[in-house]
């Protein structure tokens, strides 16, 4: 390509055969699962159980309606969060995220060594607490590394945690879902998984407006390493799931209020492949600017995670060797671009 006509630098494009197409438009004709999480006599647990199972299998994904989720927290959540973002880089680059850090403000992450175009401002919570620690592999003990947070807006990490709060008790309520799914017959088996070690991690994300969407992600193609991963988005849109049947790249469409879940490694592995965590990415435009809040279900750092005994016997072993969580989720967020779940399988 000629140099001279680059309007982003060059650590932001994509290798020809990742670029989005994103010309000529054409509606999605297909779509991952929209499911409803109200019970009602009409609409008993083990509806809501079999639809869950079916998404989980064809698509790795799904949204969620009548989630439980308080859409004044939500509304409030948001708010704050673009207030944060529409401060000067200056500002925002006063809660930096360093070296070795799992908390603050960033821009400029690369996933699969090509730069991604967003902002984001990460931070870890704990029984709907923010906590101020690291992700340090050598380190089994959590750290406290970052101890201090944005000034403003005013009253912005109450609201972070107040959304937090609703988005581990929705976290919680879907685990229990797709354990069932599994034939388990709740969460109980997973405590240890659970336990008051545990912690997940809340992302806000800003997509700019770019000048050269047909070169850029805003996240490359990658999976999400963790239990779930349930994220919010506005009405712009931009995220893309892989399809399993096909390989093909398909939207998935903003609905006002809903969730969208994703299964990560941490369920792939423990439902021994029944469940596959699906890749997925951001495509960019160059008009608006896109917010979206991934919640990152993680089990404890210190847990090892393998095949659930319910999910294995003799006619289905174990696909994978058992894996140190905080190791491995620390390898790949300090550089290991190549760290994925399938280096663990048993040949
Ligand atoms: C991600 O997968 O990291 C972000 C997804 C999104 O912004 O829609
Ligand atoms: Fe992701």
């Amino acid at each position: 390509m000629d140099q001279d006509t680059l309007v982003v630098d060059s650590s932001f494009i994509q290798p020809i055969q990742h670029r989005p197409k994103l010309y000529p438009f054409q509606p999605a004709t297909d779509q991952v699962p929209t499911i409803d999480l109200s019970i009602s006599p009409s609409r008993t647990t083990q509806h809501l159980v079999s639809e869950i199972a079916s998404a989980c299998q064809n698509w790795g994904f799904f949204q969620v309606i009548n989630h439980g989720v308080s859409l004044e927290t939500l509304a409030r959540f948001e708010k704050a969060a673009k207030l944060f973002f529409d401060q000067t880089m200056e500002e925002k680059r006063k809660v930096k995220r360093d070296a070795g850090n799992a908390v603050g403000f960033y821009d400029g992450e690369n996933t699969k060594n090509v730069r991604d175009w967003k902002e984001v401002f990460d931070f870890l919570v704990k029984d709907g607490t923010f906590f101020p620690a690291s992700h340090d592999p050598n380190d089994t003990k959590l750290k406290v590394l970052f101890n201090h947070w944005p000034e403003y807006p005013p009253g912005f990490r109450e609201m972070c945690e107040e959304y937090a709060r609703e988005l581990e008790l929705l976290a919680h309520k879907l685990l229990r879902l797709i354990l069932l799914s599994l034939g388990l017959s709740g969460a109980d088996g997973l405590k240890g998984y659970f336990n008051d070690e545990q912690m997940s991690l809340m992302r806000l994300n800003r997509y700019p407006p770019c000048p050269s969407p047909d070169l850029v992600l805003g996240v490359g193609r990658h999976k999400d390493s963790g239990a779930l991963t349930i994220l919010a988005q506005d009405a712009v849109g931009g995220l893309q799931v892989r399809r399993k049947s096909d390989g093909q790249w398909i939207p998935v469409k903003p609905i006002p209020n809903a969730y969208i879940v994703n299964i990560g490694d941490v369920v792939q592995v423990w439902s021994n492949d029944k469940y596959e965590s699906v890749e997925h990415r951001v495509v960019v435009n160059s008009e608006k600017e896109r917010y979206s809040f991934p919640f990152f279900f993680f089990p404890a750092h210190h847990m090892m995670v393998k095949p659930l005994e319910e999910v294995v016997d003799e006619q289905n072993p174990p696909k994978y060797r058992e894996y140190n969580f905080g190791k491995f989720i620390a390898s790949r967020s300090h550089g290991n671009e190549n760290q994925e779940v399938e280096n663990i399988q048993i040949h």
